[in-house]
């Protein structure tokens, strides 16, 4: 019998206790033992909940308790939780995670620490949800050198854009549905900026490349700006609006952004709808491969963290120290020295005055028609993003445009 401790006892963590309970005799013939929640701490009171009487809000019940030899850390942020998961560490308790905020910002240091101490940190849950990635990259696909990384990999933007696509929903109803339904951040600010996404292309970016890349200096952008109108025009050319955490190797150097992006509508991703995420893997030995599955909520984000914990248990994976070989912080190429085709939306005054403006100062453009929106909507020729960026910007001072009403990132 294996004792283990929950640190919050939240969306994820409930989750955690419910399977653990629901699946004991599975999960105990894959660990090879019975597993036990002993404590969950948590600082509020849970008089209905199911496992009233393990919750403690005193961690010394749990560090202190010799007995206990794992603990789930799913607190989340980099306060309280990075501490409880260095004191389980110094403790001796191995720990599994659903924090990518905790993993973006001090992984090399915790599994450092971990390893220090011969006990495992391992955080499946923390990318993708339910979706198996962080072992697939770090031990499957570990003969291949990854040359690049596409993904959707926040669940809650995804199913904000899907639902005001497909039902017409306002971004503001599908944001109070997604945080209803538990996929949204306790601050969905984080997911709809792009925050939460960044720090996942980040833990797959420093494990894939082998270089501790840092999720404060990716380039990030979210989904705030996108509209109905934009929509309306990438369906017109067959595409569609996605949030893009994507990150590739080249030359050993690594770019690295997250930003909406338009695709055609046959490229692998844009089937990809509603909570779930999606991550397409290039590796020169194996070519794309890509993993698809829900990547929010309660019960698949804790079918992660019970498969880490499985793991620990069968002692399968010991001390999990081959992810960040180097931990020193990478070098970002600057992405405004690399090409990439961007859409524009504009309002004008005189749609042929502006036209005439935009062909002088774009050169090459494709513009796309739309009955029913007066809007000029192009797509640029394929250029440097700094270029394309500036000339876009000088457009908007111009007496035939009244207003530059989006600029979108087009990989098509
Ligand atoms: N808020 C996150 C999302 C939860 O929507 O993807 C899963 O990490």
């Amino acid at each position: 019998m294996i004792n283990i401790a929950i640190l919050g006892y939240g969306v994820v963590g409930s989750g955690v206790a419910e399977i653990i309970e629901k699946n004991k005799n599975n999960i105990a013939a894959r660990a090879g033992q019975n597993i036990q929640v002993k404590r969950i701490l948590d600082i509020k009171n849970f008089p209905d909940a199911p496992h009233k009487e393990l919750i403690t809000d005193n961690p010394d019940h749990i560090f202190k308790d010799k007995t206990i030899s794992l603990v789930v850390e799913t607190i989340g942020g980099t306060r309280a939780a990075y501490e409880f998961t260095k004191n389980a560490f110094m403790c001796g308790k191995h720990v599994v995670s659903s924090n990518k905020e905790l993993v973006a910002a001090h992984g090399p240091e915790l599994l450092k620490l971990a390893k220090k101490n011969r006990v495992n940190y391992m955080f499946e849950a923390s990318v993708g949800g339910g979706i198996p990635i962080i072992r697939p990259l770090s031990r499957c696909l570990s003969a291949n050198r990854i040359n690049s990384i596409t993904g959707i990999l926040n669940g809650t933007t995804n199913y904000i854009l899907t639902r005001m696509k497909v039902n017409g929903e306002s971004f503001e109803d599908a944001l109070k549905d997604a945080r209803q339904k538990g996929y949204a951040e306790a601050d969905p600010t984080a997911d709809i900026e792009g925050h939460d996404a960044c720090r996942k292309i980040a833990i797959l970016s420093s494990i894939a490349y082998n270089e501790f890349v840092d999720a404060s200096v990716i380039k990030t952008e979210g989904i705030s700006k996108i509209t109905m109108n934009d929509m309306e025009f990438a369906e017109a050319i067959n595409s569609t609006i996605k949030l893009l955490a994507l990150s590739r190797y080249e030359n050993g150097k690594i770019y690295c952004r997250v930003a909406p992006g338009i695709i055609k509508k046959t490229h692998p991703l844009a089937g990809v709808d509603d909570v779930f995420n999606a991550v397409l893997v290039n590796g020169d030995a194996i070519g794309d491969a890509m993993f698809y599955g829900q990547g929010a909520g309660k019960l698949p984000t804790a079918s992660a963290v019970i498969a880490d914990v499985i793991d620990i248990v069968h002692d399968r994976y010991s001390v999990v120290d081959n992810v960040w070989v180097r931990p020193e912080k990478s070098n970002l190429v600057d992405i405004a020295n690399e090409s990439i085709r961007l859409f524009a939306r504009f309002s004008a005054r005189n749609r042929e005055a502006a036209k005439q403006k935009i062909n002088k100062v774009m050169g090459k453009v494709e513009y796309i028609e739309l009955k029913a929106n007066n809007e000029i909507a192009f797509i640029t020729d394929l250029d440097l993003e700094g270029k394309l960026r500036a000339l876009l910007a000088s457009l908007r001072g111009s007496s035939e445009i009244n207003k530059v009403e989006n600029i979108i990132a087009a990989y098509i």
